[in-house]
């Protein structure tokens, strides 16, 4: 499943952002995530140390607690730190899938990656290329998103991102391990809360049925959900 969350970030929050985060050091993104031979990885990467990368961090964080589709969608569990990546002059990240359990660098919160989660910093008109392709099983996705909107994707999914040609793109992604594994029961599970929300609009939260499918989407919720 592949779910937009529109406007995670204010206009004017991605270009405080922005700010913050382009004044800051990079790097080539293998540095920081360990070089593997055979995988097409060619982007710069913030340090995950300075100021900057930690107060950047912070405000991801908080942009993305809020929205209710992310936290209907995600069911998340645990979510790691964000990152942030930038790519120019023809940098790529070629086919890949993630790694499977991510850990910071300080040991400090080990997760399995259900989820990879990409929130947009740059408008599409400043950009050629950089498009992000999944290929989920529903088929191929490209996705270009305007600044301050976030889309997530399964982590076990292949995708890449196409090289920037002109301008860049930059990004703050990170991973989410959800309550529920399985992205099949995650995607149902998101169908009948958003069909329950919409049914209690016209029929209110007290009309008996609206009381019953809360109740079944929370059994299969409790019968589904890891510790
Ligand atoms: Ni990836």
């Amino acid at each position: 499943m592949m779910l937009q969350i529109p406007a995670v970030l204010s206009k004017d929050e991605v270009a405080l952002l922005r700010a913050l985060i382009d004044a800051a050091p990079w790097v080539d993104g293998n540095v920081t995530s360990g070089f593997r031979p055979g995988r097409p990885k060619r982007t710069r990467q913030l340090r995950g140390d300075p100021e900057a990368a930690r107060e950047g961090g912070a405000m991801i964080v908080a942009a993305r607690e809020t929205p209710p589709l992310f936290v209907a969608g995600a069911l998340p569990a645990k979510i790691f730190p964000p990152l942030f990546n930038r790519y120019g002059g023809g940098e790529t990240f070629g086919d890949h899938v993630d790694n499977s359990i991510r850990q910071t660098r300080d040991g400090s919160l080990r997760i399995r990656t259900d989820l990879s989660v990409t929130v947009f910093l740059t408008e599409p008109g400043d950009y050629d290329g950089g498009e992000l392709v999944v290929d989920d099983t529903y088929g191929v996705h490209e996705v270009k998103l305007e600044a301050g909107d976030a889309i997530l994707y399964p982590a076990s999914s292949l995708h890449r991102v196409e090289p920037v040609t002109r301008g860049e793109r930059v990004s703050s992604f990170f991973w989410v391990q959800s309550l529920v594994r399985d992205d099949g029961r995650r995607a149902l599970l998101l169908d009948m809360d958003l069909a329950i929300q919409r049914a209690a609009g016209t029929l209110g939260q007290s009309d008996p049925a609206i009381v019953g499918l809360t109740g079944t989407y929370h059994n299969l919720l409790r019968m589904w959900a890891e510790p």
